[in-house]
């Protein structure tokens, strides 16, 4: 296990494997809303296939970095590399081009549609007028073939979406995003609010996504159980820096918690002294 604390600002170092593997990483991310400095810098790196988990406190920054690396947001300063190139994303639809989805927390589903229109709805737009161009046989057809293909059961392809469990639209959400090809899926708490059924749908998904198809992931999430099932690798973001960079393999739950904790007590004793001088 890495802890980073004591070098603010410095690239994490390899946990392991070929550096050549990298698909997406980030340099120096920092973000300030008005008075809150939202990241600090945030060095990141994600490997080919490679599932990693974000984990921190509430406020940590996490949902924020998310939301720079799919361009939903643009960071003040620091850089973001695709495949070694860096990029410059001024739109999701940018960072969709460079083959980077997210499922949002609302998922952006549409309720009133069924789960093959939704599949094949498209993203720009909401209703129905631009679902025209593929036959419907057609869509219902190639959206059980992909459904299948990751191995997502859907009671029924014709439903509509608002009648699934929220595991099931959590499935179609993610289904949607990867079926055109992403190569790099970002899922800020994708298990929250879900019963241990719901999840299991969700992380075998996940898995499959990267095992069998080479889907990069950064998933967050606040559940560490979860996160081990999950994940490949954590890292520990805490007021806006990532602080533990770490294999699942090379770390325990307890071993993460002792940690948070005593990071939690290096920056009240740090703050105390601040206050102090
Ligand atoms: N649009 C915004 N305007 C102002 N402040 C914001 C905005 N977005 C985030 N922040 C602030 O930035 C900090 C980081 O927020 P962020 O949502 O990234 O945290 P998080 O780690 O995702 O937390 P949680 O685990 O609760 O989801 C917080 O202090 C938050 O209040
Ligand atoms: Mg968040």
């Amino acid at each position: 296990m890495t802890t980073t604390s004591d070098s603010p600002g410095a690239t994490p170092p390899a946990a392991d494997g070929d550096a050549e593997d990298i698909i997406l990483s980030t340099e120096g991310i920092t973000k300030r809303f008005g008075a809150v400095v939202a990241l600090r810098g945030v060095d990141m790196h994600l490997r080919r296939g490679e599932v990693l988990g974000l984990v921190g406190d509430n406020g940590a920054g996490k949902s924020t970095f998310v939301k720079i690396v799919t361009g939903f947001q643009r960071q003040d300063a620091g850089r973001i590399f695709v495949e070694r190139e860096e990029v410059n994303f001024h739109s999701v639809t940018d960072a969709r081009r460079a083959g980077i989805e997210t499922v949002y927390q609302d998922l952006a589903l549409v309720p009133q549609l069924t789960v093959y229109e939704n599949l094949f709805l498209n993203r720009e737009l909401t209703g129905l007028g631009r679902l025209g161009w593929l036959s419907r046989p057609k869509m219902r057809r190639l959206a059980t073939e992909y459904l299948h293909d990751i191995r997502v059961s859907v009671p029924d392809i014709d439903a509509e979406v608002e009648l699934l469990s929220g595991g099931q639209r959590q499935a179609i959400a993610v289904a949607r995003a990867t079926r055109q090809n992403a190569k790099i899926l970002l899922l800020d708490e994708p298990l929250a609010a879900m019963g241990a059924k719901e999840s299991t749908l969700i992380i075998d998904l996940v898995k499959d996504l990267s095992k069998n198809r080479g889907v990069s992931m950064i998933v967050i999430d606040h559940n560490y159980t979860h996160l081990f099932e999950l994940c490949d690798r954590l890292n520990v973001i805490q007021q806006g820096r990532v602080t533990v960079d770490t294999r699942v393999a090379d770390t325990s739950v307890e071993d993460l918690t002792e940690l948070m904790v005593a990071e939690y007590r290096r920056q009240v004793r740090e703050g105390q002294a601040l206050l102090q001088a």
